[in-house]
C-alpha cells in the first residue's frame, strides 16, 4: 500500500561534526545552503539560521558537559525537505541529557547562570519554527526535531 502519511523528502543531507564552536558557523551555512534549494524569502533564512544556531549551540555548550569520554562528543545533523515546502531538521547529540524537558523549554530557564546564557534558548528555537519536538534521556542524548515551512 502506498504510504501517503511519510512521504518520502525531495532532498536531504545528514552531516556529523566534533563539538567546537566554530563548528556552529559552520551548521547554520551547510543548513542554509540546503534549504537555499526552496527558495527561502531573507527573513525564512535568518529565523532558520537563527534556530539551527541555538539547537548546535545547546548541543555544544550543555550536552558534554562533565564528559570525559570525548570520543563521543559529536553533534548528528540531518535535514530533509518534501515537495509541500515542509524542511525537517534534526539535531541530535550523545550528551548527558535533559533532566526536565518542560522546565528546560520554559523561557528564561537556564541551569549555565556563571555564563551569560539567557536560558531564551527553547523559547527563540519555537517562535521561529512551525513545530519544535525535543527527546530527550538522561545521559543518552538529546534530539531536536524542528518542522518550518519554506519558499510558500
Ligand atoms: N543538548 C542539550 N543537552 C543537555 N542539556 C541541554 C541541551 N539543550 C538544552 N539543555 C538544557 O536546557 C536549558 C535551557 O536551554 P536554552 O533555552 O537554550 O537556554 P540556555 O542555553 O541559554 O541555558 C539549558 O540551560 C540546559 O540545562
Ligand atoms: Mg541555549
Amino acid at each position: 500500500m502506498k504510504n501517503t502519511k511519510n512521504p518520502k523528502p525531495i532532498n536531504s543531507i545528514k552531516c556529523v561534526f566534533p563539538i567546537k564552536s566554530v563548528n556552529e558557523g559552520l551548521a547554520r551555512m551547510i543548513i542554509s545552503a540546503f534549504i537555499s534549494q526552496l527558495d527561502p524569502t531573507v527573513s525564512e533564512l535568518s529565523d532558520m539560521k537563527t534556530v539551527i544556531s541555538e539547537a548546535v549551540t545547546n548541543s555544544i555548550v550543555h550536552a558534554y558537559k562533565g564528559t570525559t569520554d570525548k570520543s563521543k562528543a559529536f553533534v548528528y545533523i540531518s535535514g530533509e525537505y518534501y515537495s509541500d515546502g515542509r524542511v525537517v531538521i534534526k539535531i541530535k547529540d550523545k550528551g548527558i541529557g535533559i533532566d526536565d524537558v518542560k522546565q528546560a523549554r520554559q523561557p528564561l530557564f537556564t541551569t549555565d547562570r556563571e555564563s551569560e546564557r539567557s536560558g531564551m534558548g527553547f523559547t527563540i528555537m519555537e517562535s521561529f519554527t512551525d513545530k519544535l519536538r525535543v527527546y530527550s534521556k538522561k545521559d543518552r542524548g538529546t534530539t531536536i526535531v524542528l518542522e518550518k515551512r519554506i519558499g510558500l
